[in-house]
């Protein structure tokens, strides 16, 4: 069928006709919102490459929780700045550390909020790496005993999902065992199977201050012009235990979503990591792009590639616009 036959145009006449045809969706319920918890009492601390995103103290957090589900978010995941950090991250996996009291205050005052832990030690460690330091890089098979505390300090809290972020190898298989020896065998693991190098975390690094201190992350995040080795990553992890697949960022990644979303079974979510977000605010906020379509659009292409699931700082501008 040809044109004049064929006219595509028929299906765009209006939006009856465009709502009809559409092929992908964007619902709220799909949708996780990052949290960056601190210490202290009623704060509410901006940051500055992230306008509208607030580092929380822990009192702060039960609003939050509310103001999401309200809008139908049903999902956080957190991240915490430590009182002190070391060289070992202890802070990560201390039993009254500051996400293990945030996990305990959301569950208090939100029980039916999916609270989700990224599992990681960069926030924790005082030279800024995501594992422990031996000779001149991180440290594999040491890193991976603290991330499995970690983890199970998390579960121990009342976590409903950990999600390591750390990249090191091995790290799915050991946390599952963990988990699993201490009766935590119903309790998922969202992987950040295959998580890049990349340049778009940086104004992340501003609000959880988790800029390495020397060197950077190459010799365990994955080289950007690599895509092969993406479905490796994420093979390791399925046969290791994970549950959910993460790509991370996602705008620039979209091809390893669609292939990811081709090659597993296992539901595929997208990290819209801090600089993509940012990026958006900016020009928007400079008036040379309309912040609330180029979200939605942004938000849906990662959703058309393949993702079920999008971590997003814009999760709750994108929940109210969907209830207009
Ligand atoms: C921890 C972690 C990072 C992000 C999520 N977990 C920073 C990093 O790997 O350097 C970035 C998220 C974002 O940019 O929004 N390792």
């Amino acid at each position: 069928m040809v044109f004049p036959e064929y006219r595509p145009r028929r299906l765009r006449k209006n939006e009856s006709f465009r709502s009809l045809v559409r092929e992908t969706h964007l619902n709220a319920s799909q949708l996780i919102y990052p949290l960056f918890v601190m210490p202290g009492k009623n704060i509410r601390e901006k940051i500055a490459s992230m306008p509208g995103i607030f580092r929380l103290s822990i009192d702060q957090l039960a609003r939050e929780a509310k103001e999401c589900q309200t809008l139908g978010v049903n999902a956080v995941i957190l991240f915490g700045l430590p009182e002190k950090k070391d060289a070992m991250a202890s802070g990560a996996h201390a039993k009254n550390g500051i996400i293990q009291k945030a996990i305990k205050e959301l569950k208090n005052k939100a029980p039916d909020l999916m609270v989700v832990t990224d599992v990681c030690l960069c926030e924790y460690t005082d030279h800024g790496h995501c594992g422990c330091i031996i000779g001149s890089d991180v440290d594999n098979d040491a890193t991976l005993e603290i991330l499995a505390k970690t983890a199970l300090s998390h579960a121990q809290a009342g976590a409903d999902m950990v999600a390591p972020s750390d990249m090191m190898d091995g790290r799915v298989a050991e946390i599952r065992g963990i988990l699993d020896e201490n009766n935590f065998e119903t309790l998922p693991i969202m992987s950040y199977a295959v998580k890049y190098a990349s340049s778009f975390y940086g104004p992340f690094r501003e609000a959880a201050d988790c800029s390495p201190q020397f060197g950077d992350r190459r010799s365990y995040q994955m080289d950007p012009a690599n895509s092969r080795e993406a479905m490796r990553e994420a093979m390791l992890d399925v046969e290791e235990g994970a549950d959910i697949l993460m790509v991370k960022p996602a705008v620039a990644y979209l091809d390893i979503i669609s292939k990811l979303k081709e090659e597993f079974d296992l539901p595929i979510a997208a990290y819209h990591v801090s600089g993509e977000y940012a990026m958006i605010k900016a020009a928007a906020e400079k008036g040379w792009i309309d912040g609330e379509k180029v979200m939605r659009e942004t938000l849906l292409s990662i959703r058309r590639a393949g993702a079920d699931i999008i971590i997003t700082y814009f999760a709750k501008d994108m929940a109210k616009l969907l209830r207009e």
